[in-house]
């Protein structure tokens, strides 16, 4: 796609980006509760469950409230799950902590992952926080085995704080029998929602200014559109309102119309 929509519209860079910066994050009601979900699991050093449609916001919101822990006294261990063995996972977490342990023992590398919570925790004395996003899509495997990661000592010592994001089949996920120890962890759960039409009218303005234009360049048809099509999901809403700027400038339309959404709206899923 050609970018002289952006010096049509006089847009500093890409807007609706995926890649905003910490201070660019919108703060409505929904990252505000998720964090404070998110900072009272880390005190009692237990789990806490994020969920959320696909664009809802829970990998932002993570990065929002993990952005905002003291790199000095913690420390993120941050891993995108797949649907690969618990073997995959353990690796992913050692891989954070600089291990590149090849071991193929399950045994082997929890001992190895937990050594290096020891290490940070009592020879640091950091707070070491474990945050799986896409945590959906875990095998049923890793879901009873996860809370051995967290008992220390027969489980006298809470060090690690374990943070699940994913979609909302991560709750039926973690109603199994097997999963029971780790649901049992479970101290709090945040769900991320779609934004109602006035968080998505605020929502456009806040992205437009990122992008360093302060006019609202889209009419009430549209914003409504832009809504309706995302069901307020905001991953689907930055594709949307993008491609809207795009027909809009195509037709030099110095406002974006509804139409213009429509005409965006046929390149998308
Ligand atoms: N609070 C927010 N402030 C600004 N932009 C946001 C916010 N939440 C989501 N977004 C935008 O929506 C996109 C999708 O959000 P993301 O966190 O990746 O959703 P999820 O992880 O739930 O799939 C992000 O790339 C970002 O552009
Ligand atoms: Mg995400």
């Amino acid at each position: 796609m050609d970018t002289s929509y952006r010096q049509f519209f006089a847009l500093q860079k890409e807007p609706f980006g995926a890649d905003i910066a910490r201070k660019d994050v919108m703060l409505t009601k929904p990252p505000t509760a998720t964090q404070e979900r998110i900072q009272y699991g880390l005190r009692l050093v237990a789990v806490v469950l994020v969920t959320g449609e696909i664009g809802s916001g829970k990998s932002t919101t993570l990065r929002y409230v993990l952005g905002g822990l003291h790199p000095s006294e913690h420390k993120v261990i941050y891993v995108t799950a797949t649907s690969g063995s618990i073997l995959e996972l353990y690796r992913q977490i050692l891989g954070e902590f600089g291990n590149e342990s090849t071991s193929s023992s399950r045994a082997v590398m929890t001992k190895s992952i937990k050594q290096e919570i020891l290490e940070l925790t009592l020879g640091k004395k950091m707070k070491v926080v474990l945050v799986i996003d896409e945590a959906s899509l875990l095998r049923m495997e890793v879901f009873a085995e996860l809370h051995t990661l967290t008992q220390f000592e027969q489980d006298s010592k809470p060090w690690l704080p374990v943070i699940l994001a994913g979609q909302a089949n991560l709750l039926e996920n973690l109603k199994y029998r097997t999963s029971m120890p780790l649901a049992a962890r479970v101290v709090a759960r945040s769900h991320l929602k779609g934004g109602d039409l006035e968080t998505m009218t605020a929502y456009l303005k806040h992205h437009l200014a990122i992008a360093g234009v302060t006019r609202m360049l889209f009419d009430d048809a549209a914003i409504t559109a832009i809504h309706q099509g995302s069901g307020g999901l905001y991953r689907k809403a930055n594709h949307l309102a993008r491609g809207a700027l795009i027909a809009a400038a195509k037709t030099e339309s110095a406002m974006v119309n509804a139409e213009h959404v429509r005409v965006a709206a046929t390149e998308l899923l």
